[in-house]
């Protein structure tokens, strides 16, 4: 018997090649790629390190040769990652991307912190992080006792100081961490991380940042910054999916989530992916080595795009703060479009080789409006028409020309058809689309 599968004949292909081109959407060839804080491409110097280090054979806890050989690699990466951070080798531990360095932080903060100290419930977390930190501080509350405690942002995005101050003020011993993130993944607002620290740590209170979007972007230094743990992520800075790391100082209060084979110094247990690690501690040098460079190039084409939209579509609303150096990511432009729904946009936008994304998460099938907008004060019809532009290392002036040309007439539709006309609502999942 024949171990290959019958070939299809040439009617069959070209049958198939017709469905193909009837049933998906067409691509337009050259797309316009404006979602780099969803994820950027994987730098040629990191892909060329990830699949150098799939052809070898070895776990880094092993202790022959080829183990010993792997566990070099993990070590010269965690080397990398330490150095472009200011940070100490040992102070890294890699985990499988940024949502579990999130959850090792809140978590494990909170274990840490409140075993030596049992009136520690308190997880005081900005009204704006991503749900990587949300959703483990509110599964905290429901399953481990803590008390969430929200801080609210100005119209910016900003985290009110005041308000961190007056909760320091009346429950210093009952606060078990503090996180509020270094840049925002929405409307790109920067944190004043080191006035909270400051707040802070006095009190004995670990402090935790989540710098998935500002690492390349803006300076990055976790010695100088003060702070007790502070998460990164692989494919947000040019290294694969599915890799990242929590940089903690040794003495921060960290209770282990994963439980197995004690690696990296027992707080995440797991075999070491020494491709992605090597891949991950290229990227990170190369992106933090060249970022002023590329946060020029990128500041220079956000320029363009937020002035070109606020000319071309009236009604635009640039979110958060305005563009400068130390308000705002240099790669984001994040806009509200009254009248019209994101979904609509975002698929219009798509149709016409435009990319970028709505930010915000669905439930059930319905878009939801976002957290971060709402926790800033825009009112819920016009968070709605939400969209975020977020340019790369590889972002182009064709990219933003693409979508000056698109977006009048995307608006434009999207506004006719009314907020109940979401075209693509069905095609959505549940709670899929969450903001990236
Ligand atoms: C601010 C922020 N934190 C955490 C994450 C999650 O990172 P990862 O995709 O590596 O799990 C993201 C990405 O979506 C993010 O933008």
């Amino acid at each position: 018997m024949s171990s290959t599968k019958p070939r299809p004949g040439p009617r069959a292909a070209r049958r198939f090649v017709d469905w193909v081109t009837v049933t998906l959407p067409s691509v337009p060839a050259a797309a316009a790629y404006l979602d780099h804080a969803a994820t950027t491409p994987l730098s040629p110097a990191a892909r060329e390190a990830f699949v150098d280090e799939l052809s070898r054979t070895g776990n880094p806890s092993s202790l022959h040769a080829a183990g010993r050989a792997a566990r070099r690699t993990v070590e010269e990466a965690r080397e990398s990652v330490a150095a472009a951070l200011g940070a100490r080798p040992s102070e890294v531990v890699f985990t499988a991307g940024g949502t579990e360095a999130d959850n090792l932080a809140v978590k494990g903060l909170f274990w840490g912190r409140r075993t030596t100290d049992p009136r520690r419930r308190r997880i005081v977390v900005s009204a704006v992080e991503h749900h990587a930190v949300l959703d483990p501080a509110f599964w905290m509350a429901e399953h481990a006792g803590a008390e969430i405690v929200l801080l609210p942002v100005d119209g910016d995005g900003r985290v009110d100081l005041a308000a961190l101050r007056a909760e320091i003020a009346e429950h210093a011993d009952e606060i078990a961490l503090v996180s509020v993130m270094w840049a925002n993944n929405e409307v790109g607002t920067l944190q004043p991380v080191a006035e909270v620290v400051q707040l802070a740590r006095p009190h004995g209170i670990p402090v935790h940042s989540d710098a998935v979007q500002a690492v390349g972007q803006v300076p990055v230094d976790f010695a100088a910054s003060g702070l007790d743990a502070m998460t990164i992520s692989g494919h947000k800075l040019g290294g694969p999916v599915g890799v990242g790391a929590l940089v903690a100082r040794r003495d921060a209060p960290l209770t282990p989530v994963l439980h197995g084979g004690g690696q990296e110094r027992g707080v995440r247990s797991g075999t070491l992916d020494a491709p992605a690690i090597r891949a991950f501690g290229v990227a990170v040098a190369e992106t933090v080595a060249q970022r002023e460079e590329r946060a020029a190039h990128v500041a220079a084409l956000r320029d363009a795009l937020v002035a070109g939209v606020r000319e071309r579509v009236p009604g635009a609303v640039l979110s958060g703060p305005e563009p400068a150096p130390a308000t705002r990511l240099p790669g984001n432009a994040h806009f509200t479009f009254p009248g019209a729904e994101g979904d609509s946009l975002l698929y219009l936008l798509d149709s016409a080789g435009v990319q970028a994304s709505t930010g915000s998460a669905c439930q059930a099938g319905v878009p939801q409006p976002s957290h971060v907008l709402l926790a800033m004060g825009v009112p819920e019809h016009d968070a709605r028409g939400a969209l975020r532009f977020s340019l790369g290392a590889t972002s182009t002036p064709d990219d933003v020309a693409r979508l000056l040309d698109a977006l009048p007439a995307a608006v434009e539709r999207a506004r006719a058809a009314g907020l109940a006309s979401a075209p693509a609502r069905t095609a959505v999942a549940s709670r899929t689309g969450g903001a990236a």
